[in-house]
């Protein structure tokens, strides 16, 4: 096996190991391999979250033999600063590491700089092995670090009508029970579940992840300024609770970023949502939409800034996929045809015409050029 070889097969386990770190984390997930001359890993770490060594720390720890001379195979660019534990390059240089082999480059401005460090001091970098794997490991990181703020998923329910409630505002349960299954599984994957005060009031829900394996539960965010009554579930121990008396969807996300929060599952209700699209502050759509009808009752979306068509959030489908009777659509805003300010702007001239109805995924959810467009205040 030449060296090229011997890199990539280290680099797949790399990714193999990173993929063991919290992925609702603060930080990237991150995998360390070190390779001899030979091609032999002999020494393996990963990161498992924030507050505890990197991975390359893990991986020099690991080492029963010194790591002069070694290659350092790592999915992210090592880090160059000084956070709770110390630079890694600086680790690897004294470690005597030979060569450093990186999947992706560090997008945070605060981290980056490790590569030209490590050459600084006469050690060989080689940037972008299975680049597009290392950086699928950490999307919603990699959003917040780029947009300044949390990915925003907004997911509601609604009949094939689109009512949220009926019209004596009962609203459990539209979708079934193998779609609720499904949210927890989606809840799971977030730092932080948000709702307005209005669904508070009204349901009072627990907004916890259950059946579900997890480190922790994610954060409970109630958005609004009416207290919530004493003996509230979303008052319990189960899972901590921000309330947050607020009204600027901005400033929601800047307080949540502050807490080391990449992914937000915003789960309404119709009034919180509209505000977050009236800020351009949503990023992906999970729609469940049952097989029924009500006539009457809440609509879904509320205030979202729209009052002529041409003023319409559109969107690109993602994927469509029925989970028991109900049908699931996943979207994101169509930054084409989304806006730059709100209200009443028209579409752009010589935007595309929407793509057709794809049953399966076309592309990443990941586009930071399109959150760029949007929201240039945010990158
Ligand atoms: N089917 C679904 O997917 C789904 C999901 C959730 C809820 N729901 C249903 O929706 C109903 C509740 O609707 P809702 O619209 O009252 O719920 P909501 O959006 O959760 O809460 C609305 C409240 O949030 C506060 N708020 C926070 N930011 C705001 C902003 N920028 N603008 C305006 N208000 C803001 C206001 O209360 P303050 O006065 O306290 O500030 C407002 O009254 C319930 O019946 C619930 O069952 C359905
Ligand atoms: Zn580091």
């Amino acid at each position: 096996m030449d060296h090229e070889d011997s890199w990539r097969t280290s680099m797949e386990r790399a990714l193999e190991l990173a993929v063991r770190g919290p992925a609702p984390d603060p930080n990237p997930r991150v995998g360390c391999v070190l390779v001899d001359d030979h091609g032999l890993i002999v020494g393996q770490g990963w990161h498992h979250g924030a507050g505890t060594p990197h991975a390359e720390i893990e991986a020099l720890r690991s080492l029963s033999r010194p790591a002069a001379g070694l290659t350092a195979v790592v999915t992210l660019e090592p880090c160059n600063h000084t956070g709770r534990t110390g630079p890694c390059a600086r680790a690897l240089i004294e470690a005597g590491i030979a060569r450093v082999v990186i999947g992706q480059t560090d997008p945070n401005p605060v981290a980056a700089g490790g590569a030209a460090a490590l050459e600084e001091a006469g050690i060989q970098v080689i940037r972008g092995l299975l680049e597009d794997q290392a950086v699928a490991l950490n999307e919603d990181w990699l959003f917040a670090v780029r947009h300044g703020r949390p990915k925003v998923v907004w997911k509601y329910a609604a009949t094939l009508d689109g009512r949220s409630a009926a019209a004596d505002g009962t609203s459990r349960w539209i979708t079934s029970p193998q779609a609720r299954v499904q949210v927890h599984r989606e809840r799971a994957r977030c730092a932080a579940v948000m709702v307005g005060t209005g669904t508070a009031l009204a349901d009072d829900p627990r907004l916890t992840v259950r059946g579900v394996d997890v480190p922790r539960q994610p954060l409970r965010v109630v958005v609004g300024l009416r207290e919530l009554p004493v003996g509230a579930q979303l008052r319990s121990e189960e899972a901590p609770t921000v309330l947050l008396r607020e009204h600027d969807p901005a400033a929601v996300l800047a307080e949540l970023d502050r807490r080391g929060i990449r992914r937000v599952w915003l789960e309404g209700g119709p009034t919180l949502a509209g505000a977050f699209w009236r800020a351009g502050l949503v990023d992906e759509v999970v729609a469940h939409l049952a097989p029924a009808l009500l006539g009457d009752g809440a609509p879904a979306l509320i205030g979202a800034g729209v009052s002529t068509l041409g003023e319409a959030h559109r969107l690109v489908i993602d994927e469509v996929s029925m989970i028991g009777p109900d049908i699931c659509v996943r979207a994101r805003p169509d930054c084409e045809h989304e806006p730059r300010s709100r209200p009443g702007s028209p579409p752009r001239p010589g935007s595309r015409p929407r793509p057709g109805f794809p049953h399966r995924p076309v592309r990443p959810h990941l586009d930071p050029q399109c959150g760029a467009q949007r929201r240039p205040d945010h990158e």
